[in-house]
């Protein structure tokens, strides 16, 4: 531990006491200010002075009355997030992601709110506990089900949205069939077999951008041959040159072996914080190592990270750690104050330049 860790360690008592001060903005001192801040309140009344995120890590509701708010079942995490979402969707980059971390059915029931939103889903995360999880004797034939031994999380993007047409693939075909031309003449305009009517300009999943060369040529044909009173055509949003300057779409990187099975036991004692009598502090409390993994893939050095629910900070403390920018909220008095010193406690130790 470094000097300045011990020198962080020794304020925590006082931390705890003095810098709660409800609804205060970041009370972090000294090397923690600029890199974490966290507020006691709602998220919602945060959100519009928080910097725009490169990722927001969401562990909120599960519906299963978890804490204060959280809806008895999931039917109603629709409506818990839909302004969470909505702010979200608001404050977002093009280049924002979420991890959202649920349920099975928790996920289930808020992934078309997600959807509605704008949110594209990309991949679903398991984290599997193994049967350490499945704590004792687990009767199956009481249970009536395999043990639940996982948690999930669910990776979203924000793709590019414009006005009229929607999604790129639509806008790409319906710039196209504004021109007049045929479709098999998409084909001579791009240089290509039959890729420009397979590909480019089709309807299914197979669809694909076409390479800035062949873009270049179809908006070139487009503009010389198509019908004189449509033109311009293909003329690209204001975003998308935004883009080209450094705006760019949603960052990842994968380490090599990796899979989105997270395979990882429960968390350990001596992660878990805890109340002076022994009593777990959160029990969502998050691994630290997991949200390290869903943080480097997604952000880079210096990025926005939001936590809007924040419980004991693992994300924010995690992203802190990797060298990111950290915005969270917690609404519990008691949770706040506890992630707070956990970050006092934390963070300095072990920073490093985030690669
Ligand atoms: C599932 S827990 C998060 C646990 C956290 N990931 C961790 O590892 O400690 C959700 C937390 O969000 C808090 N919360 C719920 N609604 C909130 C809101 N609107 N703004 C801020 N915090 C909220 C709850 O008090 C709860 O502590």
């Amino acid at each position: 531990m470094s000097d300045e860790a011990l020198t962080l360690d020794g304020q925590i008592a006082s931390a705890q006491q003095e810098l709660f001060v409800p609804g205060a903005p970041n009370p972090l001192p000294g090397p923690l200010e600029g890199l974490v801040h966290l507020v006691h309140g709602d998220s919602l009344s945060h959100y519009a002075t928080w910097p725009s995120p490169t990722l927001i890590v969401s562990d909120g509701a599960y519906g299963i009355g978890g804490f204060i708010g959280d809806p008895r079942s999931p039917s109603g995490l629709a409506e818990w997030y839909e302004p969470h979402v909505a702010a979200w969707s608001c404050n977002a980059l093009p280049s924002t992601s979420v991890w959202f971390w649920n349920t099975e059915i928790g996920w289930a029931s808020t992934h078309p709110l997600l959807e509605a939103y704008g949110w594209e889903y990309i991949q679903c995360c398991v984290w599997d506990k193994g049967m350490a999880h499945a704590a004792g004797n687990v009767n199956t034939v009481t249970l009536r089900r395999f043990p639940t031994v996982t948690e999930l999380c669910a990776l979203y993007v924000r793709p590019p949205q414009f006005e009229e047409a929607g999604d790129t693939q639509t806008w790409l075909r319906n710039e196209w069939m504004r021109t007049g031309l045929p479709f098999a003449e998409a084909n001579i305009a791009c240089g290509v077999k039959d890729a420009a009517t397979r590909k480019y300009l089709c309807t299914d999943h197979v669809w694909y951008f076409p390479p800035p060369a062949q873009f270049s040529r179809l908006v070139e044909y487009a503009n010389l041959y198509g019908a004189h009173d449509g033109r311009p055509y293909f003329v690209l949003p204001a975003w998308a040159n935004k883009r080209k300057r450094g705006c760019k779409r949603a960052k990842f990187t994968c380490p090599y072996g990796k899979t989105n099975v997270w395979q990882r036991p429960p968390l350990s004692s001596s992660e878990r914080v805890r109340n002076p009598d022994g009593a777990t502090t959160h029990p969502n409390q998050k691994p630290l190592d997991l949200l390290d993994q869903a943080i480097r893939a997604t952000t880079g050095p210096g990025d926005v990270v939001w936590e809007p629910f924040g419980g004991l900070f693992s994300a924010s403390i995690a992203a802190a750690l990797a060298g990111r920018q950290a915005y969270a909220a917690e609404t519990n008095p008691a949770h706040y104050r506890a992630g707070v010193a956990r970050a006092l406690r934390t963070v300095p130790v072990a920073q490093d330049s985030g690669a």
